[in-house]
């Protein structure tokens, strides 16, 4: 009995792991989705750790940031053209290449996107 136990409690941690994961992290979402643009400049897009460009943009702060990645700046489309992600989703990304660029801000919380999403308006 204490063996099925182990077995099945070691399974249902495999079932939640996956689940626990949906929300990925910025190097994830990052990866998967914005360096696309913002590893090769693809559109003019600035690059992951081009000091120069991002610190400009760092100064602009996350309040500027995160609202401009969720709403989509000229060729930069909303939420990274993927609208599966939720918002702190790309808000870790943002932090991610932010800080990959100089910034030196937190990881975003719940609140902070929620925040942020008020900002940007409405999801389409
Ligand atoms: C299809 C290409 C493309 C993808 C994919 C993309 N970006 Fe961008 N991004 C751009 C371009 C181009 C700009 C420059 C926009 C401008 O200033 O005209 C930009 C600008 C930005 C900016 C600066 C906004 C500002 O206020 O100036 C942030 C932050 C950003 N992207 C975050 C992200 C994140 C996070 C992702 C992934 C979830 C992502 N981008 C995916 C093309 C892309």
């Amino acid at each position: 009995m204490r063996l099925l136990s182990g077995i099945l409690g070691a399974m249902l941690a495999g079932l939640a792991l996956p689940a626990l994961a949906q929300e990925k992290s910025g190097v994830d979402v990052y990866e998967a989705v914005c360096s696309e643009c913002h590893g090769s400049g693809k559109h003019d897009a600035p690059r992951l750790g081009d000091r120069k460009r991002w610190g400009k943009l760092v100064r602009e702060g996350l309040d500027d940031l995160v609202p401009a990645a969720l709403r989509g700046l000229r060729k930069m489309p909303a939420l990274g053209g993927n609208p599966q992600l939720s918002d702190l989703e790309v808000a870790r990304a943002v932090v991610y290449i932010a800080n990959a660029g100089g910034g030196k801000f937190a990881e975003p919380t719940a609140a902070d996107a929620a925040r942020w999403r008020k900002k940007a308006g409405a999801r389409k």
